[in-house]
């Protein structure tokens, strides 16, 4: 028998980088399941399932309403067997069985706890989890060797695994402002990452610097790095110069790698509290925050101190030459899926390699050049899609 309401079939395009995705998702029982199981593929080493269920979730998160019946999604892209099979077990268990029985795997846990140090990655928490390491007393007790950045990132485990807020990442923008019009006048800085598309939280704080005149801004980053160490706005931080002209490795027949070859900084900031400040004088936030780290005693272990005024901020730098800014400026706003359909649809769709430098044409044998996001979208035959809609 029908039911008395008819739902409507769903109809969505199947790249990532077609659609419109908002941060307003009808779906989040749906989405959150197959993002766990992506995680978890992710932290496993393996990649192609993790992607194919990123997927299938994007295309959940692009839906205009909530799912109210298994046959609205006949006809959807990107929903192989195993994400319908997970679907499926919600809709009639009211939970997927192997979505719980991963949350409480003791791999998984340990995965999770170990990769949350800044600096492991999926590899070394897996080797260490061979070794009877689960999780971060274990691992303090193994007498294993760690690297400065790994190092930074247990001593500020607590405070890196704590969400950034909007608030908190405009307090480092012009933080970071001020460092880069101090060092370089004339030189611009802007918010890339997920706070560019409208989210509240992050993870970290992303930011893209350039210069309007080609060149400029050559050497920049180390001179920022220098004037943030010296205000006392640094706990961590590791640079690595340009290397984009050497590698060449984006050039043509060459599939470009998704790694960009920037100069870019990995840093964590020392963020002074924000929460005596009021409204009216946020224009202060850098005063007061010199101020305060000027003020501040070092205690012997920092985040022990129970009323310290700073907290631990992951936080991306990246220089582009304004030449390129275009392409930076994409390839840093993300989502990573919408970065990742991005370069799948130039490929397979336009015979083109785009990167986060440069787009180039396979077929007419040449780079493409564009001065902003919006021609790189036309030189690949796309809608444009603004950050807030890049979502998935
Ligand atoms: P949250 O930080 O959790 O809010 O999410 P996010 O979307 O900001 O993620 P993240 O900071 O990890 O990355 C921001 C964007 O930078 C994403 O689109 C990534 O694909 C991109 N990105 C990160 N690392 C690299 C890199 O090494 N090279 C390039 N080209 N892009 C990168
Ligand atoms: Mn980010
Ligand atoms: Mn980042």
């Amino acid at each position: 028998k029908p039911s008395p309401v008819k739902s409507a079939v769903f109809s969505v395009p199947s790249y990532a980088c077609q659609r419109r995705t908002t941060l307003e998702n009808h779906n989040t029982v749906l989405t959150d399941a197959l993002s766990l199981l992506a995680e978890n593929a992710e932290l496993s080493d393996e990649d192609g399932r993790g992607v194919a269920f990123r997927r299938a979730a994007a295309v959940l998160k692009a839906l205009p309403s909530a799912v109210m019946s298994i046959s609205q999604l006949s006809g959807l892209p990107c929903l192989g067997e195993h994400s319908l099979r997970v679907i499926k077990d919600i809709w009639e268990n009211g939970a997927s069985s192997e979505v719980e029985s991963t949350k409480v795997s003791e791999r998984f846990k340990a995965l999770k706890v170990l990769t949350g140090i800044f600096g492991v990655g999926a590899k070394t928490a897996d080797r260490w989890i061979r070794e009877g390491i689960h999780d971060l007393h274990q691992l303090q007790n193994s007498g294993q060797t760690l690297n400065r950045a790994q190092q930074a990132g247990l001593q500020h485990y607590d405070d890196i695994n704590q969400p950034v807020t909007k608030a908190e990442a405009c307090a480092i923008e012009e933080i970071v402002e001020k460092a880069v019009s101090s060092v370089l006048p004339g030189a611009q800085i802007i918010l890339t990452g997920g706070f560019r598309r409208g989210k509240q939280t992050g993870h970290d704080v992303d930011f893209l610097i350039t210069h309007p005149e080609e060149g400029r801004e050559v050497g920049l980053m180390p001179k920022v790095v220098s004037w943030l160490e010296a205000q006392g706005f640094l706990l961590y931080q590791k640079t690595t110069r340009n290397s984009y002209l050497e590698s060449k490795a984006d050039g043509p027949g060459r599939p470009p790698s998704n790694m960009d070859r920037f100069e870019r900084c990995l840093s964590i900031f020392k963020l002074p509290k924000m929460e005596k400040q009021g409204a009216k004088d946020s224009q202060n936030v850098t005063e007061n925050c010199l101020q305060a780290n000027q003020k501040s005693d070092e205690p012997e272990c920092p985040e022990a101190a129970p009323d310290r005024r700073w907290r631990a901020v992951r936080v991306d730098l990246v220089v582009s030459p304004i030449s390129q800014f275009a392409f930076a400026l994409l390839g840093w706003t993300g989502s990573k899926l919408f970065e990742r359909e991005l370069r799948r649809w130039a490929r397979y769709e336009k015979g083109m390699s785009l990167s986060s430098h440069a787009l180039y044409d396979n077929n007419q044998r040449k780079y493409l050049r564009a001065s902003s996001e919006e021609e790189i979208f036309a030189h690949l035959g796309l809608e444009f899609i603004p950050p807030s809609e890049r979502n998935a």
